[in-house]
């Protein structure tokens, strides 16, 4: 079978209004989180992406079900009976391994298959597995999976101070810390939208956590027993499809606007699209870009929220690329995400890798060639550049785009790219 590919023509000017979904890395956690109340829980404005799909899967190989109408999903835990999630889940799926906080808080128990090396990076999981001892988890490794067991009297309360804001570490503690004994505080929590997301829906189903969004968030444990499901839970809108289709609207003109997500969430990424030429506005759930002037260079360094999200790093590296002048983007998040760098070089832009800095000097006009998604982030930032590139891009390697992206096709035909699917 011929490998599906996603054909763009450059130069289209893109106009109109484009409805964000519900955030891949808020509902992911959300579903995982479901685990801990027995019973039925929905889930509303939820994508139709495959790591929903994954995560769908992992529930039901616990023993849950779980359906997905439209972007109401519903997930009945009152099966649950393995405590298991296999590698040929997780070697799809890194965040997988959301579930460890919720089964070790609900079932005292668990065994998650380790996760390789990703695209993007290594990824290690200490700072999850550390702050999970603290709470009186125990840990054995052997065989590529991690089993988690706690003690007979249950988890304890801790003083966690993480090394880094790790969005995955700061969940998996969170969720873990509602089920234990005594007040849990963790200290250099990450702040992301989707962490004060999670924090919301734990507290619909009877948690006590407060200071979500702030840097110390604080978890008073309750009784494993006495969580409820959540009749009905809506996904914080996705700030990085939306950042994506702001990325769309600078370089190609705009006005475009992105419907259903909090502008506040996209601070920084607003005032780089600012410094770079667009001119914005913005509402209570939407943003609208357009832009006249030329794309002037402008500096990014990505850093955890409420810096500059490394998930927004390669679209904006489309904006350098054709911007006037030299931008330097420095990564601090993720090793490998500079991999895009060489599938935009084949598309004709100046771009140097000094380590985890990239010096762009930006090029008149990008020209349309056959390139290949190395993650999402990447795909997405190569049809980006694809909309502004001289003829025809071809991006192959589409099912990472489909991680995260739902109808990011036609989302863009209806604005008015030339873009097809085939
Ligand atoms: N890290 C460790 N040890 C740990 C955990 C993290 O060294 O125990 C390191 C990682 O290797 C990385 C850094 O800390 O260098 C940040 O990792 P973090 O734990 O914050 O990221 P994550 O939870 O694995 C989530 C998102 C990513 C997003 C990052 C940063 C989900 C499912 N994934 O990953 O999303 O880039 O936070 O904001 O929530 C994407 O959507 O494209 C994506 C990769």
């Amino acid at each position: 079978m011929q490998e599906e590919l996603i054909k763009v023509s450059g130069g289209a000017r893109l106009s109109g209004v484009v409805p964000i979904t519900g955030a891949k890395n808020s509902v992911l956690k959300l579903m995982a989180a479901s685990i801990l109340a027995s019973g039925a829980t929905t889930i509303t404005n939820t994508p139709a992406i495959s790591d929903v799909f994954i995560m769908g899967e992992v529930l039901k190989r616990l023993g849950a079900q779980v359906h997905l109408d439209g972007h109401v999903m519903t997930i009945d835990t009152t099966g649950i009976n393995s405590y298991e999630t296999p590698y040929d889940l997780v070697v799809q799926m890194r965040a997988s391994v959301a579930v460890l906080g919720p089964l070790v808080g609900r079932f005292g128990r668990a065994r998650v298959a380790m996760p390789g090396g990703c695209q993007i990076g290594s990824r290690k999981l200490d700072m999850h597995l550390l702050g999970l001892e603290e709470l009186g988890v125990s840990f054995e490794v052997s065989h590529g999976y991690i089993n988690a067991t706690v003690p007979k009297t249950g988890l304890k309360a801790a003083h966690v101070t993480l090394e880094f804001a790790s969005v995955g570490a700061t969940e998996n503690l969170m969720v873990a810390a509602c089920c234990a004994k005594g007040t849990t505080v963790i200290e250099n929590a990450a702040r992301e939208p989707e962490i004060s997301d999670l924090a919301n829906f734990l507290n619909l189903m009877g948690a006590r956590i407060s200071g979500q969004g702030t840097p110390v968030i604080t978890v008073e444990g309750v009784d494993p027993s006495s969580f409820v499901p959540v009749p009905s839970y809506s996904t914080v809108g996705d700030r990085i499809e939306a950042g994506t289709f702001l990325v769309a609207g600078a370089l190609a003109g705009g006005p475009l606007t992105v419907q259903g997500v909090n502008p506040e969430f996209l601070a920084l990424p607003l005032k780089k699209l600012k410094s770079f030429g667009a001119h914005i506005e913005t509402g209570e759930d939407f943003i609208t870009i357009s832009r006249e002037e030329p794309l002037k260079a402008t500096d990014i360094q990505t850093l955890p929220y409420p810096g500059f999200p490394t998930d927004l790093q390669p679209q904006f590296m489309v904006l350098t690329a054709v911007a006037q002048g030299t931008s330097v983007i420095t990564e601090n998040i993720f090793e490998n995400r500079f991999m895009f760098a060489d599938e935009l070089i084949r598309m004709g832009a100046n771009i140097r890798i000094e380590g985890h800095h990239a010096i762009v000097e930006g090029v008149e006009q990008l020209s349309g060639a056959p390139v290949r998604a190395s993650d999402l982030r990447a795909g997405a930032g190569l049809v980006l550049a694809g909309l502004v590139a001289d003829g025809e891009t071809t991006v192959g390697e589409l099912t990472h785009i489909d991680r995260g992206y739902e109808g990011f096709v036609d989302k863009l035909k209806a604005v008015g790219a030339q873009i097809e699917r085939a």
